[in-house]
């Protein structure tokens, strides 16, 4: 079944198997490979991109139901939010290893889309599905403020 799915602001004809989860798609269909497979049943975050500005996992969203959606990965990252996060990030040299990066910097991007000055509680809530093997929560806080601070 082909379905059409808005990827970085681009129509792409997706012809998978029905249920294929959005990660698949992604990463071996169009060989996007930012976003990152961690567990696989929704617990680590790792595989966030925002559907419709919305962070979702896309380990456990089958693509097939999202005909029509806009999807934002981190290769799209783009606007306000994002571009405050991203260079906080840089500025404070946040990734380790890397891996979990990509999720971690699109659930921030939607909380400041959403909230842009948020209370530690709410950068708990965004932020504690998404989980750091290598423990860079405390950058990751900092540089949400700094992030909220420039924006
Ligand atoms: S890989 Fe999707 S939440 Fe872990
Ligand atoms: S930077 Fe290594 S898992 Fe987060």
């Amino acid at each position: 079944m082909t379905i059409t799915l808005n990827i970085n602001g681009e129509d792409r004809e997706i012809d998978a198997a029905e249920g294929t989860p959005l990660l698949w798609v992604l990463r071996d269909h169009l060989k996007m490979t930012g976003t990152k497979f961690g567990c696989g049943v929704a617990q680590c975050g790792a595989c966030t991109v925002h559907v419709d500005a919305v962070p979702t996992r896309s380990c456990v969203t089958p693509h097939d139901r999202l005909d029509g959606a806009a999807i934002t990965t981190i290769e799209g990252a783009s606007g306000p939010a994002a571009d405050a996060v991203i260079a906080a990030w840089e500025a404070s040299d946040v990734p380790q290893c890397g891996y979990c990066q990509s999720g971690q910097i699109l659930a921030a991007v939607a909380l400041l889309e959403e909230t842009p000055v948020p209370t530690d509680d709410d950068i708990d809530a965004a932020m504690s599905g998404n989980l750091c093997r290598c423990a860079t929560y405390m950058s990751i806080r900092r540089a949400i403020k700094d992030a909220s601070t420039a924006l």
